[in-house]
């Protein structure tokens, strides 16, 4: 009888351990310690993160705002200069109604007088069932016309806090009229939680 109980008590707390840690990381400043001690026991995760990112300039509901510009950037062929804040939606498929998985949030701004090469400074934030409140810290150089196009995922949150990896993203559609996009991102990180 005593036996049964231990044995219902280690298997009750071996599912207790075996839930994943999807459930939000306390954040306040001695959890953070305890965390970052904890590390060295703790093994690396490899995510990868499909979805697709619309970059909405026109339409009723524009989802990217350009804030400065050069004097030059109207001239430029690659609008060298411009720099435009976005808060773009990511969902798991092409089509705007498909699920919603979080958004893309930052900056970014035509930094090559070459091509069209844009600096992103994005924070991706998740907000579907798997990485509620978490985020990754994209920083990269996105030459748009480019097939595939790698960037540096250099941070993040949450469950990807020290997470390290890369994006690539790859245009699927893009209309040269509106300036609307919808891009295919594909996100390899490597993290702990
Ligand atoms: C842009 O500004 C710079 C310095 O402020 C000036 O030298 C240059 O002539 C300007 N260019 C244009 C195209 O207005
Ligand atoms: C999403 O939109 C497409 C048309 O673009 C439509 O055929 C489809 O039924 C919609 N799906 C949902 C879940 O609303
Ligand atoms: C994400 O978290 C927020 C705040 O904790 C909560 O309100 C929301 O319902 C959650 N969303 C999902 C999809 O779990
Ligand atoms: C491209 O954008 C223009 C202007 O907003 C719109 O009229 C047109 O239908 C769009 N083309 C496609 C293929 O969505």
């Amino acid at each position: 009888m005593v036996n049964t109980c231990i044995t219902l008590i280690i298997l009750s707390s071996m599912i207790l351990l075996a839930i994943p840690s999807v459930l939000s990381l306390d954040q306040d400043p001695v959890a953070v310690e305890q965390w970052f001690e904890n590390l060295p026991n703790m093994t690396p995760k490899l995510t990868h993160l499909h979805f697709y990112l619309h970059d909405l300039v026109s339409g009723s509901d524009p989802t990217v705002f350009r804030v400065a510009q050069s004097n030059i950037t109207s001239s430029s062929p690659t609008a060298f200069g411009f720099i435009a804040m976005a808060d773009d939606m990511l969902t798991t498929g092409p089509e705007p109604n498909s699920t919603v998985l979080g958004r893309a949030q930052g900056i970014y701004g035509s930094a090559c007088l070459e091509e069209s090469g844009l600096l992103m400074t994005m924070n991706l934030v998740f907000t579907g069932a798997d990485y509620n409140g978490s985020t990754l810290s994209l920083l990269g150089r996105n030459a748009v016309f480019h097939r595939y196009r790698e960037m540096p995922i250099v941070g993040g949150s949450g469950v990807f806090r020290m997470a390290r990896g890369v994006a690539t993203a790859k245009t699927y559609e893009f209309n040269l009229t509106s300036g609307d996009a919808v891009v295919e991102y594909n996100v390899m990180v490597q993290h702990y939680n």
